[in-house]
Parts: structure tokens; sequence; C-alpha cells
């Protein structure tokens, strides 16, 4: 029997593959968009790669992962009615880590994450008829939480219908979380919700730069518009993966959400332009709180050029209002339960910064090997 996971071939959805196969010992049946067999193959080996290396990559492909090339916005993902029995009756429980996070466009966040959310509940009522679901985890978002000023925020305040979002996404996360909890009312369910997750604490590489490339652009400047001792809920990608697949194999897990998160040991975007300062041997940036106005009509005006500075203003627009609300999310669930604590982003800002402006904000893809054929039909 296998993890249904979906979101594989995706940030966290790798991280999380990696801990569940190496960790945990896990089966997986993933879902994975693709034109054929072959480039579904090639598509998980680039998800992957950060991870394993070729020979253990083939080797769990060969033993341990199903892949499912589908779509979560299809019915029956656009599976065949075999390929999706078989989906079921080999699937014991699920972790839907996928989504749209294109916070500018209703239209693929209403595909992506309400009918694919959907689609998965019915995969997983399937399972459960026939023999039982485990376990039906779900990867939400803080952003659930709506617009915030200056607060820590707990699990169970978090939802407020009355609230606004600050985006489509946020909308549409915060819907899922309410289907899960009223389509699967007697099955198992963890609903997580990480922060901001940036970076891996054990390593330098990665290759999601979205977010990197905002950090990296706010941490160029000399002048920041922001008040220094705002807080920022930044949390590493190993710890979210970790935390993810420990829970997901429990029996029993003490609440039935989560935020991952650093919570009130989030640091201020003083003491992260301080250590990444030292780190370069610079001066830290000055603080100017009264230039936010200015500076988002600049970061509006930017975002429309098509360049490098383009490409980070634009990033910028749609993050600002989560770096300016200064709102972080409690963890004493997860850190009491999992025994451990997120990394503070100070201690592997540096390395991650300098790996993404090195690699100018690409990762070197290691092509499939020539000798080594698919294993796919
Ligand atoms: N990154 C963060 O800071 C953060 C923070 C809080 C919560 N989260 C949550 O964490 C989860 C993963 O985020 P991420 O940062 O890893 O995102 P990501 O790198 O963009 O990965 C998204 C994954 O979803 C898959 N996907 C999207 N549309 C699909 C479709 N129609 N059918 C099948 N698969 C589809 C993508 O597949 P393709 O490769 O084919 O596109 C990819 O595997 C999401 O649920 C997100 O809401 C992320």
């Amino acid at each position: 029997m296998a993890i249904f996971l979906t979101g594989a071939t995706g940030y966290i959805g790798a991280h999380l593959a990696a801990n569940l196969l190496d960790d945990h010992g896990a089966s997986l049946n993933v879902l994975v968009r693709a034109r054929d067999p072959r480039e579904a193959e090639d598509r998980l080996w680039h998800s992957l790669q950060l991870h394993l290396d070729f020979k253990r990559f083939y080797e769990y492909l060969q033993t341990r992962i199903r892949i499912f090339r589908g779509d979560l916005t299809s019915t029956l993902f656009s599976l065949s009615t075999d390929d999706y029995d078989r989906l079921v009756h080999t699937t014991d429980s699920v972790i839907h880590c996928a989504a749209s996070l294109n916070r500018k466009s209703e239209k693929s966040c209403l595909n992506v994450n309400l009918r694919g959310t959907l689609e998965v509940i019915k995969l997983g009522m399937q399972v459960d008829h026939y023999h039982g679901l485990r376990r039906f985890s779900h990867v939400s978002t803080v952003a659930v939480a709506g617009k915030r000023q200056d607060e820590v925020v707990t699990e169970d305040n978090a939802i407020d219908w009355n609230r606004s979002d600050y985006d489509p996404y946020a909308r549409t996360k915060k819907f899922c979380e309410h289907m899960i909890r009223q389509l699967l009312p007697e099955v198992p369910k963890t609903i997580f919700r990480p922060s901001i997750v940036l970076g891996d604490s054990r390593r330098a590489e990665t290759t999601q730069f979205d977010m990197v490339r905002a950090f990296v652009f706010l941490a160029g400047l000399p002048v920041l518009p922001l008040r220094s001792r705002d807080r920022v809920d930044i949390v590493n990608v190993d710890f979210v993966a970790d935390a993810i697949a420990t829970l997901h194999a429990k029996e029993r897990t003490q609440y039935d959400t989560y935020h991952l998160s650093s919570g009130k040991e989030s640091q201020t975007f003083r003491q992260l332009t301080e250590s990444l300062a030292a780190a370069q041997d610079k001066r830290g940036p000055f603080y100017l709180p009264f230039l936010q106005k200015p500076f988002t009509s600049s970061v509006n005006v930017l975002a429309n050029r098509k360049s490098s500075i383009g490409h980070g203003a634009a990033l910028m627009k749609v993050f600002m209002p989560y770096l300016t609300f200064n709102t972080v999310f409690d963890n004493t669930r997860i850190t009491s339960e999992l025994g451990r604590k997120p990394v503070p982003f100070s201690q592997y800002s540096y390395p991650l910064l300098k790996f993404s402006r090195d690699t100018n904000f690409t990762y070197p893809y290691r092509e499939w090997p020539a000798k080594v054929g698919g294993s796919a039909a």
C-alpha cells in the first residue's frame, strides 16, 4: 500500500517525497503532469535530484514509486478507469500538497485549488469506502488567516469568514480546508499550514527562486521601507517536510491542524539584514518605514518592466502584504509534538542568497543519464 502524494514535482512536495522515501521507507503513488510516461519520469527526476543521486532515484522508481500521469483539474485526474481503480486499490493514505500559488490568477487558483482538492477528496472517499483511509493530510497555508496586523495567530483563531483575504490564493486555500472538514468528517485528517517556506537549513541549493528573488531584491536595497522591528515568519523547508512526514506516519496526532512556522521566535527585519550584512562584510540598510507608500508605488511601476529588476519588483508586489503585516503564527503545537524547532533564517540565509545569485536564480539540473532507459512502458 502507498501514500498518494500530489505536488511531488514542486518545491515542498519534492522535499516531502524524499523524506518519505528515505526516512520512512514509504511507497508512493505520485500524480505527475506530463505528456507521456518518459516525460513524467524525467520531471520527477528533475524535482528529486536535489535530494537523491540518480542510482537511488532509479532504485526507488523501480520499487517504491508508482507514477500516475494526470491532472488535478480533470475528472478522475484524467486517468483511465483502470488506472484510477489501481490508484484507489493501492492507496492507503493521502498527502495533498499540490496547489496553484499564482496569487494573481483567480482562474488558476479556482481550478487547481478548489476543483483539484475536490477531486483529491473524492479519491480519499473512494479509498475509505473500499478499504479504509488511514489519514488524509492536506498542505494548506497560514495565508488562510486573511488580512492581519501585529498579531500572533493560533491555529484555532486563524479562520475568520468575515475577514478579507489578501488574494485568490489565500481565499481558495481557506475554502479547501473547509471542504476537507465538511466532506471527510470521519476520516483521520491533518491540516498543515506552513508560513513563508524559504530555503533548506542543511544546504544552500534550492530549486525554488520566487521568494528568494524577492528577498535578494530587498536585501540589495540600501534603504528599506519597513519597520526594523517587525517580525517575518519564515520556516525552513526541511522542517516543514519532516513535520508533515512524521505526523502523517502517526496513528494518532494530538491536533487536526498545525502551523508549521517560526511563531514567536520569528526574527525581525533588523536581525535578518544584520546577519546578512555581517556575512558580506557590509553595512546593513537604513529603515525608513514612512517610505512604504512611495516604495509600493515604485514597485508597482517597476513590476511592468521586462528585466530582472522588473521580475524582482513583480514578486515584491505579490509578497509585500505578507512582509508588512508583522504577524506570526504560533507553532507551540508542532514544536512540542515533534520535540524540535525550525532553524532561524539568519543561520542559513547567506548561503541560500549566495547560491541563488551565483546561479542567476536557476538550478543546474542534471539530465537523465544517456545509458539508462526509462522504466515506463
Ligand atoms: N512555498 C511556500 O512558501 C508555501 C507556504 C505555505 C504553504 N505552501 C503550500 O505548500 C504546497 C506546495 O507549495 P510549493 O511551494 O511546493 O509549490 P510549487 O513548487 O509551485 O509546487 C506546486 C505543485 O503542484 C502541482 N500542480 C499544480 N497544478 C497542478 C495540476 N493541475 N495537476 C497536478 N498537479 C498540479 C505542480 O505540478 P507541476 O510541476 O506540474 O507544475 C507542483 O508539483 C501548496 O499547497 C502551497 O499552498 C507553500
